[in-house]
């Protein structure tokens, strides 16, 4: 049995005297940022293993989307989803562009691509979708609206290291894509994020804005920004990157099992994965209505077991930084979702427990 409290993920963490051995090197280089050893490994271990050429890590995945609009010098509207962490639109807000809600596919979760088109306006910049809880947005349909209004797209991939499309990287859609490498993510670095992009001169110039906006000869050339990783996070990066099949390996076979711990209510709904492979990196579950997900919410935290109401509420909602438009798929999905623990350190004995709360709660 695991250690209560349980929440509703637990970043994982490798043997510290990996992570001490590798902070050694810190010690003798005296490197600390600044595009170290480390930080170099890293890119390149994650590179390999999502088989990418390059990839620019950075200090969290907030600020990996702000640069990818920089980068591609977006002013305007950007239409995104309404369910998603709020940083997708604090992000568009802050690089100066109006965000302009889409509804979601009830199935998938992703912003419904058929409904994309009628929100496009003489101002409409960019479209910015999110690969919700790792599941694969419809890419050749987006890619399509974008060609056909001369709009970019940037995906939000926070939650998407891993899954792919065609075989291929998700983070190889789009005219860029950013991730996320925070502490509750399948691979993290405490806190930290990339910028990905299959256009080599794009590339260049997300690394310079990473750095001040500096080019190799240390001139300034453009607007940057301070986006760089610590060598301390960079370690913690390539010590668990040892340890990243396994992690994905342990996601899935506990999400596998949560679904057969749960067979008997068939009632609950799980986001399908239609385009693409998806990580496993969330267990979201739809109840039939709030009253049930306030009541397993009630009963698990009883037990100090602490589900989250990801993404609840929607974020046109939020009346203090968007204006609100609606979209009432998000808005109900959002009232009747649940995403349970799942974590590397979560034993399946705490699976059972919380699978039998949650049946006893309906
Ligand atoms: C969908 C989404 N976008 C962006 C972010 C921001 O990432 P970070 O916390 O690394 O800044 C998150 C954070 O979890 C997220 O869930």
């Amino acid at each position: 049995m695991s250690n209560k409290p349980i929440y509703v993920t637990r970043p994982f963490l490798p043997p510290l005297e990996e992570y001490t051995e590798l902070l050694k090197g810190i010690w003798e280089s005296g490197i600390l940022t600044h595009g170290g050893k480390l930080l170099q490994r890293f890119e390149s271990e994650l590179c390999q293993k999502l088989n990418i050429q390059d990839i620019v890590v950075v200090g969290n995945g907030t600020i990996a989307i702000q640069m990818a609009i920089k980068a591609l010098e977006l002013k305007g509207e950007i239409i995104t989803t309404p369910f998603t962490w709020v940083a997708t639109v604090s992000a568009i807000k802050w690089e100066g562009c109006t965000p302009v809600f889409c509804d979601i596919n009830p199935e998938t979760l992703n912003i419904d691509s058929a409904k994309i088109e009628s929100l496009i306006t003489n101002k409409t910049v960019a479209i910015m979708p999110v690969h919700v809880f790792g599941n694969p947005c419809e890419v050749e349909a987006i890619h399509a609206i974008a060609q056909k209004h001369g709009l970019k797209v940037i995906y939000d991939a926070a939650h998407a290291i891993g899954s792919t499309f065609h075989e291929k990287s998700l983070l190889c859609y789009g005219d860029i894509s950013t991730t996320s490498l925070h502490a509750t993510k399948i691979i993290n670095t405490a806190e930290g994020g990339a910028c990905f992009t299959t256009n080599d001169e794009l590339l260049k110039k997300l690394k310079r804005i990473r750095f001040f906006g500096h080019n190799d000869n240390k001139e300034i050339v453009e607007d940057g920004i301070n986006g760089k990783l610590t060598e301390f996070q960079a370690a913690l990066g390539v010590a668990n990157m040892k340890y990243y099949d396994a992690v994905f390996e342990d996601r899935k076979r506990k999400c596998l099992l949560y679904k057969s711990l749960l067979s008997a209510h068939n009632h609950l709904i799980y986001q399908k994965h239609i385009h693409g492979e998806h990580n496993y990196s969330y267990f979201p579950v739809i109840f039939e209505n709030e009253h049930q997900v306030l009541n397993v919410e009630k009963a698990l935290n009883a037990q100090q077991i602490f589900p989250r109401r990801y993404f609840y509420p929607t974020v046109n909602t939020f009346s203090k930084i968007v204006e609100y438009m609606p979209t009432p798929i998000a808005e109900d999905i959002s009232k009747r979702i649940l995403c349970l623990p799942l974590s590397f350190s979560l034993q399946d004995e705490d699976m059972e427990e919380i699978c039998k709360i949650l049946g006893k709660a309906l």
